[in-house]
C-alpha cells in the first residue's frame, strides 16, 4: 500500500500546512483591507495597483483552497464507523449534485437497489469521497454526457460504481491515477483521487479504475457489510 507507510509524515505535514493556513489568512485579510484602500483608484497607478492586489488575493485563496485539500487528504485516518445505509447517502449526494450536472448537460441514471445490507460508514467522509468523483466526472464531460451510478451486492459486502462518458484516462495516467497531486489538469491538485481512496481504504474497501481514452470511465467501490457484534458493540479495529 503507498499511502500506509507515509502516515507519519503525512500528520507532520497536515500540522504544517496547519501552520501556514493561520499566516495565509493573515495576509489574506490585510490584502483585503489593501484592497478596500484601493477601491475607488484616482489613477492609473491605483488602478494598476487594484489589479496586483486582487491577483495576489485569487494567489491567497489557491493557497487556501490547496492547503484545505491537503488537510482533507492527510486527516483520513482512524474513521468513526457506523452502520448505515450507502444507498441513502448516494442518493442525498446525488440530489445535492443534480443541479450542477443539469447545468452541465449531464444526464445522471441511478440503479440503486433497496434491499442492501448495511455498510459501515462515516457519511461525511463518504460524502467528500463521491462528491470527488462526480466532480471527476463532470470534469471529464466538459460538453455533456451521461453519469450512471450503480450499487449492489458483492461477494463479501456491497458495490457501487459511477460510469461517466467522458474523456477517458490512458493506461499511464489510469496506473497514477491515485498518487497524491498527480493531475492532468490545469489547476488541479491532484488529491481527488488520492483523498477518495483513502477514505475507502479507512472503510475496510477497495477501490479500482477502468477506463478508456474516448469512451469513459467507470470508478468501483466495494465496501464490507457492517458487522454487529451481539449486543450492539461493534467490531473494534486491534488497538
Ligand atoms: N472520471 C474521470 N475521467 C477521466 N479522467 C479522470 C477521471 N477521474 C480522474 N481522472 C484523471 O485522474 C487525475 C487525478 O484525479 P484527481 O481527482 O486525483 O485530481 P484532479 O481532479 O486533477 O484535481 P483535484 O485535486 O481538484 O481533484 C485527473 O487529473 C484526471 O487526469
Ligand atoms: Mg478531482
Amino acid at each position: 500500500m503507498p499511502t500506509e507507510p507515509y502516515a507519519e509524515l503525512a500528520e507532520l505535514a497536515g500540522g504544517f500546512i496547519h501552520e501556514i493556513k493561520n499566516h495565509l489568512s493573515t495576509l489574506g485579510l490585510n490584502l483585503q483591507l489593501l484592497a478596500e484602500d484601493f477601491q475607488q483608484p484616482q489613477n492609473q497607478r491605483e488602478r494598476r495597483a487594484l489589479e496586483r492586489i486582487s491577483r495576489l488575493q485569487g494567489e491567497c485563496q489557491s493557497l487556501v483552497d490547496v492547503a484545505n485539500d491537503f488537510l482533507r487528504f492527510a486527516r483520513v485516518k482512524d474513521l468513526e464507523l457506523s452502520p448505515g445505509n450507502l444507498v441513502a447517502v448516494v442518493e442525498e449526494l446525488v440530489d445535492f449534485f443534480t443541479p450542477t450536472a443539469r447545468q452541465a448537460a449531464i444526464d445522471i441514471k441511478c440503479y440503486l437497489p433497496s434491499d442492501l445490507p448495511p455498510v459501515s460508514l462515516n457519511k461525511d467522509l463518504f460524502r467528500q469521497a463521491l462528491l470527488n468523483l462526480m466532480l471527476n466526472a463532470q470534469q471529464a464531460m466538459p460538453d455533456g454526457g451521461e453519469l450512471t451510478i450503480q450499487a449492489g451486492r458483492a461477494p463479501d459486502g456491497v458495490c457501487l460504481s459511477l460510469i461517466d462518458t467522458g474523456k477517458g484516462m490512458t493506461h499511464e495516467s489510469t496506473a497514477k491515477a491515485f498518487e497524491p497531486f498527480f493531475s492532468t489538469k490545469p489547476g488541479g491538485t491532484g488529491l481527488g483521487l488520492a483523498t477518495t481512496r483513502k477514505i475507502v481504504e479507512a472503510h475496510g474497501g477497495s477501490i479500482a479504475i477502468q477506463s478508456e481514452v474516448g469512451r469513459g470511465t467507470k470508478i468501483s467501490i466495494q465496501l464490507p457489510v457492517a458487522n454487529p457484534k451481539p449486543g450492539g458493540e461493534r467490531d473494534e479495529p486491534n488497538s
